[in-house]
Order: C-alpha cells, then sequence, then structure tokens
C-alpha cells in the first residue's frame, strides 16, 4: 500500500535532535531545539514544578476524562497569567478559554477554528522568518499562508519599516499571527512604542490578531512585562486570538501544557464561541492530558509557589543572558573572530540569530560536533560555562573557513 509514499526530510528542529542523538562525540553540543538546560547543560526540572508534583501527589487524584476544554482551575490561572488580573475581558466573563497540548496544539485549534468560523478572508499573514512549524501548521489547518516583513539581514534588527507596508497593504480582515515576546528564531521584537504603532496598523487595516507567546517570562524575566504587547492590544479593543505554552517558562516541555483563548464580545458570544471550541477539538483529540494541568494550576494558584516560579523564570532568563555576555565576549575580545557579534548580546529570548550561513552550520556539525538549525538560530540556553569557550573557538574556525 505504501510503495509509492516518498520519503519526507526530517523537521528541521527535531531533526537536528535525531542527529545530534545519532553522533558519538563526547565534546557534542545541541544548540537545535529551544529547551532549557542548567549550567552542566542538563535539563531542568524547576524546584516550583517538584514542589506542585508533590502537592499534586498527596492529594491522592483520580485519573477520570478531563472536560473537552481542559482543567477549568488551569484555564482561569492561564488566562489571567497572560492578560492580567484588571483585564477587562477577564472580568466582564468574555474570554473563552481551551486547554491545548502546548503551544502547538493551541495554535492548531486557532488556525482551525478561524478556518471554520472566521467569516473574512483565510488567509494569515506570519512574519518572515518565522518558526519553522506555523507554515505547516496553519496551511494543515486549512489557511492560506503569506508573510510580512520582519528581520533585516543587513542591520540584524527588525525591518519595521518592511513590516509596516506590508501590514498596511494586507486586505482588510486578513489574520495576521504576531510572536508575543521573544520572537523564534530571530530573537528580535518590536519595542513598545513599535507595538502601538502595529496596534493601531492593524485597527485601522481591521486585521485580525493572533498572539503566539510560548515564552513569557523568557525575554526579560518577567511574565508581566512580556505580556506588554498582548495587553497592550486588548486595552486597544481588539479582539484578540491566543496561543500560550507552559513548555519553556514551566519546563513542561513533555507534559504539554497550553491554552488557547478568544476575546469575545460578549458572555453571551463568549458561550457560542466555547461550544463551537469543544466541537473543533473533540474529534482531533477527545480531551486534554491531566497532569501537566494540575501542576500548572497549582503553581498558578497558591501566591508563594507562583512567587517562587517567577523567581526561576527569572533565574533562566538571567542565564541565557550571561551566555550572550560570555559568547559575545569570548568571540569579539578573546578570539577576535572577524565579523559584528553585538547582535548576540542586543538579542532576545531563548535564541539567537547568528547570522552563520548554511554551510557553515553544515561544517560546525560535521567537524566540531556542533548541532544548530540551518538557519543559524542558536538555543543559547544549549550554552554553560563548560562548553562556551569549545563552542566559540568552534565558530571561530567555521568562520575563518
Ligand atoms: C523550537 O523552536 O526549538 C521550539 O519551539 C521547539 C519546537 O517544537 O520546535
Amino acid at each position: 500500500a505504501w510503495a509509492s509514499v516518498p520519503a519526507g526530510p526530517p523537521d528541521p528542529i527535531l531533526g537536528i535532535s535525531e542527529a545530534f542523538k545519532a553522533d558519538k562525540d563526547s565534546k557534542k553540543i545541541n544548540l537545535g531545539v529551544g529547551a532549557y538546560r542548567d549550567d552542566k547543560g542538563k535539563p531542568y526540572v524547576l524546584p516550583s514544578v517538584k514542589k506542585a508534583e508533590e502537592i499534586v501527589r498527596s492529594s491522592n487524584p483520580d485519573k477520570e476524562y478531563l472536560p473537552i476544554t481542559g482543567l477549568p482551575e488551569f484555564t482561569k490561572s492561564a488566562a489571567k497569567l497572560a492578560y492580567g488580573a484588571d483585564s477587562s475581558p477577564l472580568s466582564d466573563g468574555r474570554i473563552s478559554i481551551t486547554q491545548s497540548i502546548s503551544g502547538t496544539g493551541a495554535l492548531r485549534i486557532g488556525g482551525a477554528f478561524l478556518a471554520r468560523h472566521y467569516p473574512h478572508a483565510k488567509a494569515i499573514y506570519l512574519p518572515v522568518p518565522t518558526w519553522g512549524n506555523h507554515i505547516p501548521l496553519f496551511k494543515d489547518s486549512g489557511l492560506e499562508v503569506r508573510g510580512y516583513r520582519y528581520f533585516d539581514k543587513s542591520t540584524i534588527g527588525l525591518d519595521f519599516a518592511g513590516l509596516k507596508a506590508d501590514l498596511q497593504a494586507a486586505p482588510e480582515q486578513s489574520i495576521v499571527l504576531l510572536h508575543a515576546c521573544a520572537h523564534n528564531p530571530t530573537g528580535v521584537d518590536p519595542t513598545q512604542q513599535q507595538w502601538k504603532e502595529i496596534s493601531d496598523i492593524v485597527k485601522e487595516r481591521k486585521l485580525f490578531p493572533f498572539f503566539d507567546m510560548a515564552y513569557q517570562g523568557f525575554a526579560s524575566g518577567s511574565t508581566s512585562r512580556d505580556a506588554f504587547a498582548l495587553r497592550h492590544f486588548v486595552s486597544e479593543g481588539h479582539q484578540v486570538a491566543l496561543a500560550q505554552s507552559f513548555a519553556k517558562n514551566m519546563g513542561l516541555y513533555g507534559e504539554r501544557v497550553g491554552a488557547f483563548s478568544l476575546v469575545t464580545a460578549s458572555p453571551e458570544e463568549k458561550a457560542r464561541v466555547d461550544s463551537q471550541l469543544k466541537i473543533v477539538i473533540r474529534p482531533m483529540y477527545s480531551n486534554p492530558p491531566l497532569h501537566g494541568a494540575r501542576i500548572a494550576s497549582t503553581i498558578l494558584g497558591d501566591q508563594a509557589l507562583n512567587a517562587q516560579w517567577e523567581g526561576e523564570v527569572k533565574g533562566m532568563a538571567d542565564r541565557i543572558i550571561s551566555m550572550r555576555e560570555t559568547l559575545y565576549n569570548t568571540l569579539t575580545n578573546d578570539l577576535k573572530t572577524p565579523g559584528e557579534w553585538s547582535h548576540i548580546k542586543s538579542q532576545i529570548g531563548m535564541f539567537s540569530f547568528t547570522g552563520l550561513k548554511p554551510e557553515q552550520t553544515k561544517a560546525l556539525a560535521e567537524k566540531a560536533h556542533v548541532f544548530m538549525t540551518a538557519d543559524g538560530r542558536i538555543s543559547m540556553a544549549g550554552l554553560n560555562a563548560g562548553n562556551v569557550h569549545y563552542f566559540s573557538e568552534s565558530v571561530d574556525a567555521a568562520v575563518r573557513g
């Protein structure tokens, strides 16, 4: 039956993890997937997560099915974390929210819901470049994928003029995907002033804003500061869609905890949207997993544990920022590597978009056992005091050819 099925390419991000696993050299470094590592290069289970797991375990929980839209205590807390405790759509009871299979699942529910129910043009504009999985994800959801300019290679910064021109030229009612903070893969975010201008254009052009917030807390170390763009749009009256992930900020990668929400016009409209979200989700996967949602809702629902968690998020963000400093200093001051590397320090979040070319990334994997995506993105969290010098020397050698 499968004789004519062609072999597909490996995933551009998760395929790197497979190549890394297959490499047996002890010096190998994986800077592909965006997953936090501690200063010893090991996966990090947050102490607040361990504490929450103990609390959950001691409550002797059952294993019943969750409702289709997930654990209500979790979704309530997730909405509060994103929109803010003083958010008016939240207090009005007009945010429709469902638990999701992490951020990817949230985006996919959103894509499917918009393809079915958004009454206008079904094109979604994605930044160029964007997280690789956005493109097949929205295509598979039934939307037409288009791009808007985002990154300027010559300045290694935001192409704000291009972004504005492309959003202004987009047909009215188009959907526009915005990375709420810590843009993946570039690490380049608009300033608060620029976000205000983007909000004005989105309003003027009657575009529909869909936020992907996979890194709340990871950009600045503060979950409320990182929610600025989302909250600004909401305060300007935009009825946004939002995908949230707890993979990075709680380190719950494999637990698959996330949420998808829509701001609606009224509690009555919310109830109708809620009913249709269930109809979208039920044939996809019935209902979401329990354990991670219990952990997240325990953390978010307990003041002391929540404060501890916020501190741990800041700790992860700070370690990444210190690695940016070390990498920049080693390349620029110690090795005098040709090129300008200050973007390593100015970029935000989990990634640095190094500017390394595909042939250089290939040489780094083959000669130095250093793995990263072909676009030159590195997960800063994969660097630590023990490997940053070896990494810098390897980059230096690759750049000098
Ligand atoms: C990444 O960009 O590395 C992460 O979002 C993980 C993933 O699923 O690709």
